[in-house]
């Protein structure tokens, strides 16, 4: 059998890695700006976390949503603790798309309403509903075209107001900053506008934080610093350093009614392990500070570079738009200085590393782009 090559692949095997660090099968050390594409937040192999993972694999790796999990209390518990929302309730799943689905559905359940609002160039997953909420009919089959989505401009007030007041929409769906598309926030007009628009009208706010939460932009969801609160927020990527789990919290005022979400895999015995290992880490190693702190030393080392036309971003999620393409440059990051980062767009490198970079890390990546671009 081979793969279905849906994939464009870099001809690099990474097999280790360590912190902020990974090595391939010939044994070349990378610096990782890319984190697996937002994933590795408490960073490669960290040796709590392997330690938490492989203790918990030897005792007792699944077991079925029919029975109770301490695991997932205790996890729902400490993200309470640390996420800002500790009166909302959490239902796990395994992936960001899957997340999007849920919060969606679940929105739908409780308003009795079929639309949804997405907003222009976002991207919330492949899966059936989060495709037909993402703004790239390239990646959407007729199947994904329900007629029950609409979109509006990315921070255009006055057409999510129109539309939310025709009353016809269970919700609308928002990043907490647009990563695909190439690192574009919202503003906190627009979310405050979102969130009246909502109350008024009966709609619910879902924040989609899979990318842009836990941690990555030094609050735990990127949408905390506009002061704005969600009904839903869904969450992924960082949520299990690499272990697949994502999740939803949500507004205690919708209640749960039995059947009405439901998953075989979702909150696992070692998704949960993963989960709270990470959160234990970033507590003890102050990671959505480091987050803050780094981020602001990279935006300010690279201003001035002249092949720059604008640094968007917050934290650890960084989008350098080049005057030209970004595939080269990011290439040549990758074969010639061998450091991975990420592209959006056309000309968009994106830098999404695993929380715990240091400074001489970031610097290195400063010292090595500045020298491909000079
Ligand atoms: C904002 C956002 N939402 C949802 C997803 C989908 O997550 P997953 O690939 O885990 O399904 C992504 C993935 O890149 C994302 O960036």
């Amino acid at each position: 059998m081979d793969l279905f090559k849906t994939y464009k692949l870099w001809p690099i095997e990474p097999v280790k890695g360590l912190g902020c660090r990974v090595w391939d099968s010939k044994g070349i050390e990378y610096l990782d700006l890319y984190g697996g594409h937002a994933v590795i937040s408490v960073g490669h192999c960290h040796p709590h976390y392997v330690k938490a993972l492989t203790e918990q694999a030897g005792k007792l790796g699944f077991y079925s949503n029919a029975v109770e999990n301490s695991l997932q209390t205790t996890l729902a518990a400490k993200l309470g603790e640390m996420c800002g929302y500790p009166d909302y309730n959490l239902f796990l799943v395994n992936s960001g798309a899957e997340a999007n689905e849920n919060a969606m559905k679940l929105a739908s359940f409780v308003t009795g309403r079929s639309k949804i609002l997405a907003c222009g160039k976002a991207f919330h997953g492949r899966t059936s509903g989060a495709v037909a909420v993402t703004d790239n009919p390239k990646i959407q089959a007729p199947f994904n075209r329900t007629g029950n989505v609409e979109f509006i401009p990315l921070n255009d007030t006055a057409a999510l107001e129109a539309k939310l007041a025709t009353k016809e929409f269970a919700a609308v769906i928002i990043e907490g900053i647009q990563g695909v598309a190439g690192i574009w926030e919202p503003t906190a007009e627009f979310l405050a506008a979102a969130r009246a628009a909502c109350d008024a009208t009966g709609s619910l706010l879902i924040m989609d934080e899979v990318q842009s939460g836990y941690g990555r932009t030094g609050r735990f969801y990127a949408h905390q610093a506009c002061g704005v609160k969600a009904d839903i927020i869904s969450m992924a990527k960082g949520m299990g350093n690499g272990f697949p789990i994502g999740g939803i919290i949500i507004n205690p005022s919708i209640a749960a009614t039995y059947g009405m979400l439901g998953t075989t895999f979702g909150g696992n015995h070692l998704a949960c392990t993963a989960a709270i290992a990470v959160l234990d880490i970033m507590k003890a190693e102050n990671l959505m500070q480091n987050a803050a702190e780094q981020g602001k030393f990279l935006m300010e080392s690279l201003k001035g570079n002249k092949a720059v036309k604008q640094l968007r971003g917050r934290g650890l999620m960084i989008g350098i738009e080049l005057k030209d393409g970004y595939e080269t440059l990011r290439d040549r990051l990758l074969f010639e200085k061998h450091i991975f980062t990420g592209g959006a767009g056309a000309s968009v490198i994106r830098l999404l590393p695993p929380l715990c970079i240091t400074a001489a890390e970031c610097g290195q990546f400063v010292a090595s782009f500045n020298e491909l671009t000079k």
